[in-house]
């Protein structure tokens, strides 16, 4: 009787733990892919920031009804291999169900293609790209959702800013024919641009591991254009900028959210302007409000990825929560119902996973940044 009654409560011991570890598990595990060396290095620590934050604001108001939210961290560098490496790996091996990132377009859909047919939750807090969410044919993958706007919008709202705002009618734009986010910008942005009767006098890509651009700004500087488009990134921005300014070009220089890093080049860019995801000046409390516990916990000010970061991240966690389940299939499905006010503003999914949002223009001057005008759809 005596070892019978042992046995048992071994087996009911065996079967407390097998639960915890299956899918009524106390805890939920997210994955963060973004890159945190690199090129795009500072992308991902304001990224990683975002997470922690909101994952250590939920933690400390007990999880999400009542599971705790860990975390794992993958470098995916803003590498299409790099960050489909780091989703299979997360996935297969560490487990996850729900994945926030990756930053850059080109290695978030990678991350989708991945994350899809495995039923695992992907949010991209900053990819703008249109293809991130949806397929060849436009549907909506149904498992990847973005926190963000997308670049058809930004490319609008950068070209009508040029164009009617400024009055700069002649442009030049040059970038990275292999990066999903830089060329579908340009693109983006040459299309509504010329619409409004500007003319792009030079249209001109270059590689990814270029370094000296004298050829193409030659091309600019003959063209004697009013306006340089660069929607790259802030490191080859800088470089970019830098080259054109020595070589005494005085178009005005314009970008999108690939500027946002502090390591931006803002001599070689004053005067400049680029359209962001959020403003700090923006007086809604929310942000004030944010900035303030930011700037407590890290010692700076947020930048737009460190603050969409924290947007994805609750957006998912308020979406788990509202599900009363950690399970992706079902939490998609609340994704596409529930309103979330973020600090870049409401999130709303459309029907392909893309909310639609305000953008921030902003000039670099003087070794600032400073706020110029909000953009709506
Ligand atoms: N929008 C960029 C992309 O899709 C990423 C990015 C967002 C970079 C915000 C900087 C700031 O690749």
């Amino acid at each position: 009787m005596r070892a019978f009654k042992f046995v048992s409560l071994l087996v009911l011991i065996a079967m407390v733990f097998s639960s915890c570890a299956g899918a009524g598990a106390k805890e939920v595990k997210v994955a963060m892919l973004f890159p945190m060396t690199g090129g795009e290095a500072t992308f991902g620590k304001s990224s990683k920031e975002g997470v922690e934050l909101a994952v250590e604001e939920w933690n400390a108001k007990g999880g999400i009804n009542g599971m705790k939210i860990t975390t794992v961290l993958g470098d995916s560098r803003c590498d299409a291999q790099e960050a489909r490496n780091q989703a299979v790996k997360v996935i297969d091996q560490d487990k996850v169900k729900f994945i926030i990132g990756e930053v850059c377009s080109s290695a978030s859909i990678p991350v989708s293609e991945v994350a899809n047919p495995k039923k695992v939750l992907q949010i991209s807090p900053t990819s703008t790209n249109p293809k991130v969410t949806v397929d060849a044919n436009g549907k909506h993958k149904p498992y990847t959702f973005r926190a963000c706007f997308l670049d058809p919008f930004q490319g609008d709202v950068l070209a009508a800013f040029a164009y009617k705002e400024k009055g700069l009618k002649t442009a030049a734009i040059l970038f990275d024919q292999g990066n999903d986010y830089v060329r579908g910008l340009a693109e983006y942005i040459k299309a509504p641009y010329e619409k409004l009767g500007g003319q792009v006098k030079v249209y001109e890509a270059y590689n990814k591991d270029d370094s000296d651009f004298s050829a193409i700004l030659a091309k600019v500087a003959d063209a004697k254009v009013d306006v340089l488009f660069l929607p790259d990134y802030y490191n080859k921005v800088s470089l970019i900028a830098k080259q054109a300014k020595d070589k005494g070009i005085t178009a005005v220089m314009m970008g999108g959210d690939g500027w946002d890093s502090a390591e931006l080049d803002r001599t070689a860019t004053d005067g400049s302007y680029f359209s962001n995801h959020y403003s700090p000046q923006d007086p809604r409390p929310i942000v004030q409000n944010f900035l303030k516990t930011y700037k407590a916990k890290y010692g700076a000010d947020p930048d737009a990825l460190a603050v969409l970061a924290y947007d994805a991240a609750n957006f998912l966690f308020s979406a788990i929560q509202e599900t009363k389940s950690a399970d992706p299939e079902k939490v998609k499905d609340t994704m596409l119902k529930i309103t979330v006010e973020g600090i870049s503003g409401q999130i709303k999914m459309g029907p392909t996973g893309d909310p639609i949002k305000t953008a921030a223009i902003s000039q670099v001057k003087g070794g600032k940044i400073e706020f110029v005008k909000f953009a709506a759809p």
